[in-house]
């Protein structure tokens, strides 16, 4: 499953990461690649080890979990604080996929699902895509500033060039509780019809019911 979340930072934010941003020093984004991505990856990343970029790289995550959406799909269990990355034009990020461990020691997480935040108005840039190699063809994804396109860490993807402008975005992984892409989608579906069900028609003995379901799938499929 691949789900796009809109609003997820909003205008003021989107602008107080961008100001924030344009001040931080950039580095070569090769040097947080794994060894085969580092033959394809052509752009920047913030320097996150000063207080100005710490302090924006927890600004975004703090807004990406408290998204329902975000919450309900993703069912984190563990985080990476977000990357900044920067491509200039002529930069791209060729087909890869994330590697599947990150971190070490205490850090170390599982990465099952990647996001991308973007922080650009499609409109001043051109190119930039994100393009993901799914069984139904490769998507494209070029999301207004401040919405994230969330998705499986297992697929391969990439960037494409950006030939006009700057494309600014947050790239972060996540650990789930829930470890099969399959149940993820099975629990994001039931979570969502019981709520249109109590929306539309309240506590109902159906509402009940599939509240029952998903519990008791949730007891079989959480990692504790
Ligand atoms: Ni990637």
């Amino acid at each position: 499953m691949i789900l796009c979340i809109a609003d997820v930072l909003d205008a003021d934010s989107v602008a107080r990461v961008r100001a924030g941003l344009a001040r931080a020093s950039f580095r070569d984004g090769r040097e947080t690649a794994g060894w085969h991505a580092r033959l394809v990856k052509h752009n920047q990343q913030a320097d996150s080890r000063t207080e100005a970029v710490e302090s924006l790289r927890s600004l975004v995550d703090q807004a990406v979990a408290a998204s329902p959406l975000f919450q309900t799909a993703a069912r984190p269990a563990r985080q990476r604080p977000v990357m900044f990355s920067r491509y200039e034009s002529g930069m791209s990020y060729g087909a890869h996929v994330d590697d599947a461990v990150m971190g070490q020691g205490g850090d170390r997480l599982r990465t099952d699902l990647s996001f991308t935040l973007f922080l650009c108005d499609p409109d001043s840039y051109d190119g930039g895509e994100l393009i993901m190699d799914t069984t139904a063809g490769e998507q494209s994804y070029k999301l207004p500033a401040g919405a994230m396109v969330l998705y499986p860490s297992s697929t391969l993807h990439r960037v494409d060039p950006v030939t006009r402008g700057e494309r600014l975005a947050a790239v972060g992984w996540v650990q789930s509780q829930v470890r099969d892409p399959r149940h993820r989608e099975l629990l994001f579906d039931l979570e969502t019809a019981r709520r249109r069900i109590f929306e539309t028609q309240g506590k109902t003995p159906e509402f009940d019911l599939v509240s029952k379901s998903l519990a008791n799938l949730l007891r079989m499929w959480v990692e504790s």
